[in-house]
């Protein structure tokens, strides 16, 4: 990831508010978005995210608070002089049209001449991979072209944000995962702020510098991609991003920011302040473990630091890699974990009795 910190802050949200009838759609959205960021807003069907885009775009009016611009706030501008644009998910693209007539179309107003608006045209295409293709039917393409003229319809534009809304979910999973790839060169190359809606958690993690996961109309955590990952502020956000193991534990002691667990299977395990989140009441309390943080010892292998004994329930397996359902420490606690599949390493049957190495820095808990 190649995105700095420190650029200007490009969209700023203080207090969104927004109700369709009684319901209450947006529940408080506070955050920033920076210039040249790419963004996703990533949740569950019916969190908003979709709503939350469209009051960047100026789609949705808002029942109070702010959306800022810029430094601008937009509640006065109509959605035809944002410096934005939005790249729908079923792409609306015209069928009728040629590519280069669906591309041009939002130049139609454009006071340069036909030559110059055939260069930019001609430009946007080239953009998106799609150059020597004005000509053709805009019927005759295939999904992923599609999307790509319709990118290209945005682009030329020239906004200062292009807002995606799962522009990508129409598409097989190998065309899927290329134009992942596509938009963040494209982004890249042309550097101006691309804000995606996303449900799918993979797709957030692969393409994004940073990501607000969003649950019921509210942003539960604003972070980069790794720190989601590794360090997620509640339980939530910990089983939406990836896979968490979950294990039951007691709390022992706290002294100082450090907390001493009894993790069931696992045993005891000190826990520094940065493994535990400030989000409290969330159930009985849990310790949370990923699938690649343990390990499966092969024959001659010694822990690095901590072991536990299991026996596989489950193999899950992948190709490259494998997965591994596994009772531990004589317990009914399962954890998942992810082995690479490489030669000399057989893939293990269910029920062998293994053992598992696991390093306490990984654990995250929650209470
Ligand atoms: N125009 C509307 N009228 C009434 N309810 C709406 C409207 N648009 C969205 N909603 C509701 O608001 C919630 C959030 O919708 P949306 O922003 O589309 O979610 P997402 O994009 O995260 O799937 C959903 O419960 C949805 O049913
Ligand atoms: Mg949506």
């Amino acid at each position: 990831m190649t995105f700095s910190p420190d650029r200007p802050t490009m969209i700023e949200f203080r207090d969104v508010h927004k109700y369709y009838g009684d319901y209450h759609a947006l529940r408080g959205i506070n955050g920033t978005i920076r210039a040249g960021e790419f963004f996703s807003l990533l949740g569950p069907s019916g969190c908003g995210k979709t709503t939350l885009l469209r009051t960047i775009a100026g789609f949705e009016g808002i029942d109070n608070g702010a959306v800022l611009i810029d430094g601008k706030d937009m509640a006065k501008v109509p959605a035809n002089a944002r410096p934005t644009n939005m790249v729908f998910q079923s792409y609306a693209i015209f069928p009728h049209m040629s590519v280069a007539e669906n591309v041009g179309f939002g130049l139609r107003r454009d006071p340069r001449s036909r030559t110059e608006k055939a260069a930019a045209v001609e430009e946007a295409l080239e953009m998106v991979g799609l150059k020597g293709y004005g000509a053709r039917a805009a019927h005759a393409l295939s999904g992923g072209q599609r999307q790509r003229v319709a990118l290209a319809r945005a682009l030329i534009l020239k906004p200062k944000v292009l807002l995606l809304d799962e522009p990508l979910s129409a598409l097989d999973k190998k065309m899927r995962e290329h134009m992942q790839v596509e938009l963040i060169k494209l982004q890249r190359q042309v550097g101006i702020t691309f804000i995606l809606v996303t449900h799918d958690q993979e797709e957030a993690l692969v393409m994004s510098d940073r990501i607000a996961v969003m649950f019921e109309g509210q942003i539960a955590q604003l972070a980069d991609p790794e720190t989601l990952y590794r360090r997620p502020n509640g339980r939530k956000v910990a089983d939406f991003i990836g896979t968490m193991n979950f294990i039951p534990c007691q709390i022992l002691s706290e002294t100082g920011g450090r907390i001493e667990v009894e993790a069931k299977g696992l045993g005891r395990v000190m826990l520094d302040e940065d493994q535990v989140p400030p989000a409290r009441g969330e159930g009985e309390p849990v310790v949370g473990l990923r699938p690649e943080t343990l390990t499966m010892l092969y024959p001659g292998q010694e822990p690095q630091e901590r072991a536990v004994a299991g026996r596989i329930d489950e193999v899950i397996y992948f190709g490259d890699m494998t997965y591994y359902d596994v009772f531990i420490g004589g317990t009914d606690v399962e954890v998942r974990l992810s082995m690479r599949n490489v030669p000399g390493r057989p893939v293990l049957d269910v029920g062998t009795e293994v053992q598992l190495a696991w390093s306490p820095s990984a654990l995250v808990l929650f209470r």
